[in-house]
């Protein structure tokens, strides 16, 4: 258990600078199975998550090793096609094992994977897109899923843009002896990375008109070293951008993508705050200015706002004056956070639309020092922020979900000025 412990009512200012993408690596660290020799993947955040993903490789066979940012991992002696809940229940991104473990070894069987407590996460359209690229027999067990046979090929439109099946529908197309089409996928950037790598390990995909598509192209284990550069962490670097206006500082967050974090960017400066974009680096600037609340911040998939940013941007708006309203469509019971805000002065609350669904209601205030409890890891962020805002003592409890993906995050937020420590209690 980890407590993080926060002076909070000063404003952020400096320069913070921006990690490699968690949610990129995750799925090419499974991936480096599709090129079957050493893959060396560089700007590699340090977190659980990573770690998580790293040992699951080493127990399917495959050497791996850490270093400063770079991960390097040979997966050329693979031996295991099982993954039991051991592994998978620490991480959901363990289950984009399943497609690259079926090409290397015609089978694979692996437990449901676990993962952050955000809503429901059923693996539907992961086990539709197997289906729809090859000929196999899939088994569900009630813990996990068996599956056998082989790569054929084909088209998949997917009923919704869902990020990890899509992942799995790339990695299922990629090395396949016929011709596929995904429509209707996600077009998140950490998916297109996933692209990127699969290219550079000799695939053949591109994505045409709104349709991914790959070319026919033939898997064999390589000798020489693949090097690969994950993308930007675009949430990191958008929860380090509403700390900073929430706390009314002015930052610079350095080595991000503004392009691929335009729903941020469309949000703060709704609100009042200014940004200024580069190639890679954002301006952030809320100091001495009344920022005011949002009509409507409605999470959905890429372009659009992003449902990792949403309880960060819970906390900000929280210090907003007037009204906003935050619905997320993506993970429509994303909302653990919002008592929790509610303990550090935060006046909001979960209300109901004429249509039913839920939504959350914010009235803008100031924020005081409180005690909360991360229940996710967006959640902890969420939490995080709001501390550094309220005057006074905050004490955040988090059982390891925040370092699942923010590295350094306390180290992170010090060097611009905010006073957070975190203790482990236990
Ligand atoms: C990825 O999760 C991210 N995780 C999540 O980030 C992120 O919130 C999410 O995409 C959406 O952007 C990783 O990349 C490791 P989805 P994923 O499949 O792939 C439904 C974070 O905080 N769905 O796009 O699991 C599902 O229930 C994490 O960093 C099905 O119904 O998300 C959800 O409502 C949390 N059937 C919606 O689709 C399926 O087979 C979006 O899920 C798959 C998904």
């Amino acid at each position: 258990m980890i407590q993080y412990v926060i002076d909070g009512g000063r404003p952020l200012i400096g320069t913070v600078l921006t990690g490699g993408s968690k949610n990129a690596l995750l799925p090419i660290l499974a991936a480096t199975i599709l090129y079957g020799g050493p893959c060396e993947i560089h700007r590699a955040p340090h977190l659980s998550d990573v770690e998580n993903l790293l040992e699951t490789l080493r127990y399917l066979g495959a050497k791996t090793h850490f270093c400063g940012d770079v991960i390097t991992v040979d997966t050329t002696s693979l031996n295991r096609y099982d993954l039991p809940a051991e592994y998978t229940g620490r991480c959901r991104a363990s289950i984009s094992f399943l497609a690259p473990l079926l090409l290397r070894f015609g089978r694979c069987s692996v437990a449901y994977p676990g993962g952050c407590a955000i809503g429901a996460r059923p693996i539907n359209y992961h086990l539709e897109a197997l289906r729809a690229l090859g000929n196999f027999r899939i088994t569900e067990n009630g813990c996990g899923v068996e599956v056998q046979g082989t790569f054929t090929g084909g088209s998949y439109s997917m009923p919704y843009p869902s990020v990890g099946a899509t992942e799995c529908a790339l990695m299922a197309a990629c090395f396949s002896p016929m011709p596929c089409r995904i429509e209707g996928g996600a077009l998140e950037p950490e998916v297109e990375d996933l692209a990127g790598f699969l290219n550079a390990c000799g695939g053949r995909i591109s994505f045409v008109k709104g349709i991914w598509q790959s070319e026919p192209a033939p898997f064999y284990l390589h000798d020489q070293t693949l090097r690969y550069t994950v993308i930007p962490d675009r949430i990191e670097a958008g929860t380090f951008a509403l700390a900073i206006a929430a706390t009314r500082g002015e930052g610079r967050i350095l080595g991000c993508n503004p392009a691929q974090m335009q729903g941020v960017i469309r949000l703060l400066r709704a609100t009042g705050a200014e940004v200024v974009s580069g190639q890679d680096v954002l301006l952030v600037r809320g100091r001495n200015r009344r920022l005011r609340g949002c009509d409507l911040v409605m999470a959905y998939p890429y372009p659009a706002f992003p449902t990792d940013l949403q309880a960060p941007a819970c906390a900000f708006l929280s210090t907003c004056y007037g009204k906003s309203a935050v619905l997320d469509t993506v993970f429509p019971m994303r909302y653990a956070h919002v008592s929790e805000l509610g303990k550090m002065g935060a006046r909001i609350a979960l209300a109901k639309a004429p249509g039913g669904e839920p939504y959350i209601s914010i009235l803008g205030g100031q924020l005081r020092g409180g005690r909360g409890e991360s229940t996710d890891l967006r959640a902890g962020a969420a939490l995080l922020i709001a501390g550094l805002c309220g005057k006074g003592r905050s004490v955040v409890t988090d059982r390891g979900f925040v370092a699942r993906g923010y590295e350094a995050i306390c180290e992170k937020f010090r060097g611009l000025g905010g006073r957070i420590w975190e203790n482990r209690i236990y």
